[in-house]
């Protein structure tokens, strides 16, 4: 069995039993051989747009034994799906927030069929929340957790719809209820750099002030 980090274990921990699944943005693929060894997985595709990064998980493919069983793909977000795959499960990790949208939007008609988005990005997760959740998802789980030294967000979201406060949007519903430590430190951070930022911006920048203003509220 491959070692892989603290970051891709989480992500696999969401992977569900016998899921169909396209990793968008492989890279090294080694999510997709840890998902294949650990039997988690019925049909795993890798795909990326970079040549060379596919390139990384083919020769890691090779290097396990697992050409025949780990098919990989180029291509740009959901366009190598077809419809005989039968996806049901889609995976973006370390990519910003605002790809993952780009790549969900433009892949509208191919979620028809997708039963979970498995994400993890640092940037933007309010943002990724709300367009996520309007694409008729909703937040089935979600991790915090710390690997060498930096904290990673991993949110599985599922077919259906649910309410959410802006307040479950911003800081993450499953997160909230959870209240981990971890949870507990990194939002304090988070509410100090915000404070920080809020001092030096000038007294004329109004709208900025009352932005960082309501979002500073959300924590209090
Ligand atoms: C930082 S790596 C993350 C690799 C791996 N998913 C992980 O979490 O360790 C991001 C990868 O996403 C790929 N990527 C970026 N935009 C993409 C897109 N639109 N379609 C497919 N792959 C994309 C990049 O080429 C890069 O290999």
């Amino acid at each position: 069995m491959i070692k892989i980090s603290k970051r891709l274990a989480a992500i696999a921990s969401f992977v569900p039993q016998n899921a169909k699944i396209l990793d968008v943005g492989c890279d090294h693929g080694l999510l997709d051989i840890y998902l294949f060894q650990n039997n988690q997985a019925k049909k795993i595709i890798a795909s990326d747009v970079k040549r060379s990064a596919l390139k990384n998980a083919i020769d890691n493919i090779k290097k396990n034994n697992l050409t025949k069983k780990i098919e990989t793909r180029e291509g740009n977000g959901l366009e190598v799906i077809k419809e005989n795959d039968l996806i049901d499960t889609v995976v973006l990790s370390g990519m910003g927030a605002l790809t993952i949208i780009e790549i969900l939007k433009k892949g509208k008609e191919k979620l028809k069929s997708i039963n979970h988005i498995i994400v993890q990005s640092n940037t933007k997760l309010e943002l990724l929340r709300k367009e996520i959740i309007k694409m008729n998802y909703y937040i089935e789980d979600e991790q915090i957790i710390k690997d060498s030294n930096k904290v990673y967000i991993i949110i599985k979201f599922t077919k259906g719809q649910r309410k959410y406060t802006k307040k479950e949007i911003y800081f993450g519903p499953i997160l909230i209820k959870k209240n981990t430590t971890l949870f507990q430190e990194y939002q304090k951070e988070k509410l100090q750099k915000l404070e920080k930022i809020k001092k030096v911006i000038p007294k004329n920048k109004i709208i900025e002030k009352y932005k960082i203003n309501k979002e500073i509220q959300l924590y209090k």
